[in-house]
C-alpha cells in the first residue's frame, strides 16, 4: 500500500487581474460562493482526502486568508453569548485539531511553477497535492479524493483533466495520453493554439505530484507569458517518472472568470439548504 498524501499546496499568490477591481486589495480566493470563500471549499476538499498539512503560498494583499483560518476568540465569544450556536460551529470547525497551516510568501508573482517551488521546504520529499482554489469542482467523492484512489492504483503523479471545446485550448495546459497505458501522459503543452493542440484534454486545477517535480522546477526557465510554468516542469518530469491524466467525475466552475463565478454561485445557491427553494422560485420568476 502506498503512503497517504498528507500535504496540500494552495498557490494563492496570483494577482487575479480578471477579477479587478474586486481583487485590488482582497484575494480572489476569498470571493464567496454563497456563504463560504473559495479557499475554504479548497481546504475542505483537501481535508476530505486525508490531508493534515495545508501549505498556502501567498503574496501581497493575502492577509485575509491567514485571518480566515485563524481562531477569532472575540467573535466566538460574541456568538456564544448571543446563543448563535450554528454560526459559532460554522467558524470553529474550519481547521480541525491535528491539521497544520503553513504560510509561505512568494516574493514576486513569477508564475504557478515558481509558487509551487516556494512550497518545497514545507512539503519535503513526499508526494503532495496542488489545489487551485479558483477551479471549484462539485464532485462526489470530491476530486482530490478521487485522485487519491487513482494514485493508490498507479503511483507516480496524477493530474486532473477535462475535455474542453477546441477554441479554448489556448487557455489551458493540453495533454496527449496513451490510452493503452492507463492514460499515461506522453506530451503536455502550455496554452497551445487549437491548430497546435495535441488533443482537447485540458489540465485543470488539481495535481498530485511526485516530489521529483521540485528538481524539474529548479531548472525550468520562464515559459508562456514570461512566467515559470508548472506545465513545463511536468513536461520535463514525463520521461523521469510516470504522470497519469485523470478524468474526474463532477462539475468544474472556473471561478477565476466572471462567468464561471456566476455559474458557480447559481449552482451552489440552488443546492444550499437555506437559499435553494426561494432562489429557484426567484429564477423562475425572472425567466417568466
Ligand atoms: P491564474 O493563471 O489564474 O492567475 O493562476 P491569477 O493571477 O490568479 O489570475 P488572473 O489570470 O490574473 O486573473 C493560477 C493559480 O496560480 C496562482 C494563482 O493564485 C492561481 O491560484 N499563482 C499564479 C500564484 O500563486 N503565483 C503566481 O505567480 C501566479
Amino acid at each position: 500500500m502506498r503512503a497517504m498524501v498528507r500535504t496540500a499546496v494552495f498557490p494563492v499568490a496570483g494577482r487575479g487581474t480578471r477579477f479587478l477591481p474586486a481583487t485590488k486589495a482582497s484575494p480572489k480566493e476569498m470571493l464567496p460562493i454563497v456563504d463560504k470563500p473559495l479557499i475554504q471549499y479548497a481546504v475542505e476538499e483537501a481535508l476530505d482526502a486525508g490531508v493534515t498539512k495545508l501549505v498556502f503560498v501567498t503574496g501581497s494583499s493575502k492577509r485575509a486568508i491567514e485571518d480566515h483560518f485563524d481562531t477569532d476568540s472575540e467573535l466566538e465569544n460574541a456568538l456564544s453569548a448571543a446563543g448563535k450556536t450554528e454560526l459559532l460551529d460554522s467558524i470553529k470547525g474550519i481547521v480541525p485539531p491535528g491539521v497544520t497551516c503553513i504560510y509561505i510568501r512568494q516574493g514576486e508573482p513569477l508564475g504557478l511553477g515558481h509558487a509551487v517551488l516556494c512550497a518545497r521546504p514545507a512539503v519535503g520529499n513526499e508526494p503532495f497535492y496542488v489545489h487551485l482554489a479558483d477551479d471549484l469542482i462539485a464532485g462526489e467523492p470530491p476530486c482530490l479524493t478521487q485522485m487519491a484512489v487513482e494514485y493508490e492504483k498507479r503511483g507516480g503523479s496524477v493530474i486532473a483533466v477535462e475535455e474542453v471545446p477546441e477554441q479554448d485550448t489556448s487557455s489551458y495546459g493540453i495533454v496527449a495520453v496513451d490510452q493503452s497505458d492507463n492514460n499515461r501522459i506522453r506530451q503536455i503543452v502550455e496554452k497551445p493554439a487549437p491548430a497546435e493542440a495535441p488533443s482537447r484534454l485540458a489540465v485543470v486545477g488539481r495535481y498530485l505530484l511526485a516530489p521529483e517535480i521540485f528538481d524539474k522546477l529548479v531548472t525550468t526557465g520562464r515559459g508562456a507569458g514570461g512566467e515559470i510554468q508548472l506545465t513545463d516542469a511536468i513536461a520535463d518530469l514525463l520521461t523521469a517518472s510516470p504522470v497519469y491524466a485523470y478524468s474526474f467525475s463532477g462539475e468544474r466552475y472556473d471561478c477565476g472568470s466572471k462567468l464561471g463565478y456566476l455559474k458557480a454561485t447559481v449552482a451552489y445557491g440552488l443546492g444550499h439548504a437555506e437559499t435553494g427553494d426561494e432562489f429557484l422560485a426567484y429564477l423562475h420568476e425572472l425567466i417568466d
